[in-house]
């Protein structure tokens, strides 16, 4: 090779990698510039626009902190299951940001579903993936007497109350006297109307009048939980500490998040559209959506909200049943909810404050990590039944790093004194 020639391409090269390395500068270096409109949004995720909690009609209880205090020990408490060996925590382990860190859950028997963060939970109008509890009371009978969970009985659960000198007490301060259980053949110590044939016999043979008895117990025992649920809130995160150091120019603050999670933070709201749907504070617009999610292994594909509604509707512990506290006027969520087709398949979108620290994810667990999300939303595969809402994103393996980069920055404290957070039992 000539000598010129060979300067030349040293030339070249020098230049081509002097210009890699100034991109490269610049995309790590620089702070994107955000627009007007990019600002109110970011100031829409944060956590200081988290209004107060809604008022639960259903629930007189739900701001009663006694009651949170009562619900507290009834969370923790692994006598409420067939075994006494699992109680909520079991499932929704409270470092962990109350889920269990499976897949799918594991009670009395293997689950099928993921189990869920209940930090922020009590924001949500519908509970479960299918959104087929409206309260947060509701939602928490059925676990206690479903046979893969608690898989324990009503009847059980009053008469443990009856006799626990500590937790009569609390019911009757709260709730008045409690029933008199004490004569066994009227309230056999297991019975529910539920789909084990022995219970539900003992259940169908007791007196309207005892059944409703129990029932008004079983009631305020999850009434008593979903006034501890409603304290379990999120704090700043890093996330937040950046919005903040945006809206009120405070440079400390603006070091918060990398470039490299500003990035992602701006594919988030921008070309990922990640924000169509999680948005808002707790980073969900608290729908139901179809994102194409494949079914677990060995499972079929879940109808999600499209079961769900069917049950919430029908449910007798709903905000319009008989043990509701709620006018029937109040119960606006039930009344006017959303039908239709593109409920087929579509499941609740989850908050993402923690989202780091709660995998795996989406409603059975289908996927074990971030990277794993974000490659499901780049691809956008077809629906196995209804219809993906999601278009393929056509994203570069840098971009799906810096996106997966930023939602590590969601996680921070919960907004209580940890005091909640303890087991009282041990
Ligand atoms: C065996 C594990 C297990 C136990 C025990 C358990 N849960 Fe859950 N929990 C789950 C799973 C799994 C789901 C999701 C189920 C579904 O959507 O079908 C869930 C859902 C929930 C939800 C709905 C959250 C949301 O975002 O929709 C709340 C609230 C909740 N559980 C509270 C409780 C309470 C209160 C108790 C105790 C009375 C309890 N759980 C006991 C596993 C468990
Ligand atoms: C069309 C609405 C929609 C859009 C857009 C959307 N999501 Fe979701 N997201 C959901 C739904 C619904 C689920 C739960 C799906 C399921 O379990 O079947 C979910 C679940 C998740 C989860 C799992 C959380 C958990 O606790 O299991 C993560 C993480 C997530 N989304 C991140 C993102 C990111 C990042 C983007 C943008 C690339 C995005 N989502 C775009 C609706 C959406």
């Amino acid at each position: 090779m000539p000598k010129l020639s060979r300067n030349a391409f040293f030339a070249i090269t020098v230049i081509v990698l002097v210009s890699i390395f100034v991109s490269w500068i610049y995309q790590h270096n620089n702070l994107p510039d955000w627009s007007a409109d990019e600002i109110k949004i970011l100031q829409s995720l944060s956590i200081d626009k988290l209004p107060p909690l809604p008022k639960d009609h259903s629930n007189a209880f739900a701001d009663n902190l006694r009651a949170a205090e009562f619900g507290r020990q009834l969370f923790f408490d692994e006598r409420f299951s067939h075994n006494s060996k699992i109680s909520c925590a079991t499932c929704h382990v409270p470092e962990l940001y109350f889920t269990d860190g499976l897949a799918t859950a594991a009670g009395a028997q293997a689950g099928i579903r993921n189990s869920p963060t209940l930090v922020g939970v009590a924001y949500s109008p519908w509970q479960f993936w299918n959104g087929r509890s409206d309260s947060q009371w509701s939602q928490a009978l059925a676990p206690l007497e479903n046979t893969l969970e608690h898989a324990g009985s009503r009847t059980q659960f009053a008469h443990i109350i009856f006799t626990d000198k500590n937790y009569r007490q609390r019911y009757e301060e709260l709730f008045g006297s409690m029933p008199n259980l004490s004569n066994k053949k009227r309230f056999p110590k297991a019975a529910a109307p539920v789909d084990n044939q022995e219970l539900n016999n003992a259940w169908q043979a007791m007196q309207t009048k005892d059944q409703k008895a129990v029932n008004v117990v079983f009631v305020n025992m999850a009434k008593s939980i979903a006034a501890y649920q409603r304290l379990l809130q999120p704090a700043s995160s890093r996330f937040d500490n950046y919005v903040d150091g945006i809206i009120n120019n405070d440079a400390e603050k603006l070091k918060s998040l990398s470039k490299y999670e500003i990035a992602g933070l701006k594919l988030f709201i921008g070309k990922a559209q990640c924000i169509n749907c999680h948005n808002g504070p707790l980073l969900t617009n608290n729908e139901f959506h179809n994102t194409g999610i494949i079914s677990a292994a060995r499972q079929l594909p879940s109808l999600g909200r499209a079961t769900g509604l069917r049950i919430v509707l029908t449910d007798p512990f709903n905000c319009q049943g008989e043990f509701s506290d709620a006018d029937s006027k109040q119960c606006k969520e039930l009344r006017f909810v959303k039908t239709g087709d593109e409920l087929i398949a579509a499941h609740k979108v989850p908050t993402l404050r923690n989202v780091a620290d709660t995998a795996p994810y989406m409603h059975a667990g289908q996927l074990t990590t971030l990277e794993e999300v974000i490659e499901h939303y780049n691809l956008a595969p077809l629906a196995m039944i209804g219809h993906n809402e999601i278009k393929p994103l056509q994203l570069s393996g840098k971009e799906k790093k810096q996106l997966t980069k930023f939602l590590h920055s969601l996680s921070g404290p919960l907004a209580i004194d940890p005091k909640w957070l303890i087991n009282p039992h041990i």
